[in-house]
């Protein structure tokens, strides 16, 4: 079959969900920051519709794995919940039957022969480690971080072997402690520095136990996934270029650095110390992120970020904010998915495989997420009963026909994981924008797969379109 882009050999066509997205509630001894803000206050929630049931893959998990072969995934991520694996965080404590779920899970991953791609944290803090110690402000929670880390590569290490640290560490940031879309919602600078910092470092530390181990001996690997969001400034004029650089810096490259650098971008630094917001941290430290770099880098791309220059001087008297330094900028004309307000701009891919393969020592990458949520799909429901999401299919083969123009010039991309294999909670957006291959029916929690779900199979089992 002759095909217009043919992709590497081995790639991996797969998606991702996580474990608070998907799983539901059940059987779970401990609450996510995401559960006990779903039990104070419901209504921040679309619909009202919380984590309690989402997709109900802690019951279904074997007819939803097996509904995934069916669409021809080779790969699949998703994350183990901090709060359901362990017992006592301190000691790292398990619980039993949650070992035993996750042990089912990965084991019917490998029956079906999907490769499992499992992350450590996907925003799920365990509510109580906020309350107690200030969440990821503390350096106490880093370690306890790590316990439960350790924990896992005990249990499933055998059989897992590629894991991920953190999915997206900058949304914690700015949704916690910037941008108030999720809890606590605060709005404070200082503290969100200090978290960012602490997040690099149980990256670091986890990746430096996992070695330690010697996981990395029998052929595991372990990354981050970050969410990438490359940043154009509004023109070539130098304080927008400036702008749009300091967006990079403290939006993408604050973790992407460290995490393949070992080391934090330097304008970066320098501003945070002359602005005295710079965080606290010690040489031992430095050393551990320096020398923890990670093995492969799963990037998360839904939408460019753009910037400009400063219209008005920012009123610091609240405090500091990485907005002293760039006004967002809506540039005229652009494609936008107005379900989910994100421009959509696909030439992205190519600009993050180049910028991969020319500034990040063309580390092994691959696509961890990229998607279009959309509401109301019940729309394009036809007479078989069928969702004819045309308008995903589209997005995909533009989003992938970037992708490979970057990989046929050397970028050393390994695979492409959509969001999401089944339609999932999502977070305060809860069930209002669908974005999988297969979709939910919420009341019976009756699962059809989409036209776009016999798409990707075609293309997986092409290995291109
Ligand atoms: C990513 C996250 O930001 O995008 C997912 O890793 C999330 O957890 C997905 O669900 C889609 O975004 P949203 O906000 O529409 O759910």
């Amino acid at each position: 079959m002759s095909l217009k882009y043919k992709f590497p050999e081995n790639f991996w066509w797969g998606s991702a969900t996580s474990g608070p997205q998907s799983e539901g509630r059940f059987n779970k001894k401990h609450r996510s920051v995401f559960d006990y803000w779903f039990d104070i206050e419901p209504q921040a929630f679309f619909n009202g519709v919380g984590p309690n049931v989402a997709s109900n893959f802690y019951n279904s998990y074997k007819e939803d794995v097996k509904l995934i072969k069916e669409i021809g995934l080779n790969s699949l991520r998703t994350s183990i919940q901090w709060t359901r694996l362990i017992k006592d965080f301190e000691t790292g404590e398990v619980d039993e039957d949650a070992a035993k779920f996750y042990n089912n899970v990965i084991n019917e991953f490998i029956d079906q022969g999907i490769l499992p791609v499992i992350n450590l944290h996907h925003f799920d803090l365990p509510v109580e480690l906020y309350e107690k110690y200030g969440g990821w402000e503390s350096k106490k929670v880093v370690d306890l971080f790590v316990i439960f880390a350790k924990k896992c590569f005990e249990l499933f290490g055998d059989r897992v072997k590629y894991w991920a640290t953190f999915n997206e560490p900058m949304v914690v940031v700015e949704g916690e402690y910037l941008y108030k879309f999720h809890y606590p919602k605060l709005v404070d600078g200082k503290k969100a520095v200090q978290v960012l910092y602490n997040l690099n470092l149980a990256s670091a530390k986890v990746i430096k136990e996992f070695k330690e181990l010697g996981y990395d001996k029998n052929g595991g690997k372990i990354g981050i996934i970050l969410n990438l969001t490359p940043s154009y400034p509004r023109s070539q004029e130098e304080k927008d270029v400036n702008a749009a650089k300091f967006v990079e810096d403290f939006f993408n490259n604050s973790f992407l650095d460290p995490a393949i650098k070992g080391k934090f971008p330097e304008n970066l630094v320098e501003i945070l110390n002359k602005d005295n917001v710079i965080w606290e941290s010690t040489e031992e430290e430095m050393e551990i992120i320096r020398n923890n770099t990670i093995d492969f880098l799963g990037v998360n791309y839904y939408q460019p970020r753009r910037a400009k220059a400063k219209e008005e001087k920012f009123d610091e008297s609240n405090g500091w904010m990485p907005d002293k330094y760039f006004d967002n900028y809506e540039m005229p004309g652009r494609r936008m998915n107005t379900y989910r307000g994100w421009e959509i701009y696909p030439q992205c891919m190519y600009d993050i495989a180049i910028n991969v393969r020319d500034n990040y020592n063309n580390i092994p990458w691959y696509i961890s997420e990229n998607g279009m949520g959309v509401e109301g799909e019940e729309k394009y429901i036809n007479d078989d009963g069928v969702i004819e999401d045309n308008y995903r299919i589209e997005f995909y083969e533009e989003h992938l026909s970037y992708l490979h123009k970057g990989i046929s010039e050397g970028s050393n991309c390994f695979g492409y994981h959509t969001w999401t294999p089944i339609d999932c909670w999502s977070w305060s957006n809860a069930y209002k924008n669908r974005y999988g291959f297969i979709a939910v029916d919420l009341p019976t929690q009756i699962k059809t797969i989409k036209k776009s779900g016999r798409w990707i199979k075609e293309v997986a089992k092409n290995n291109g379109f």
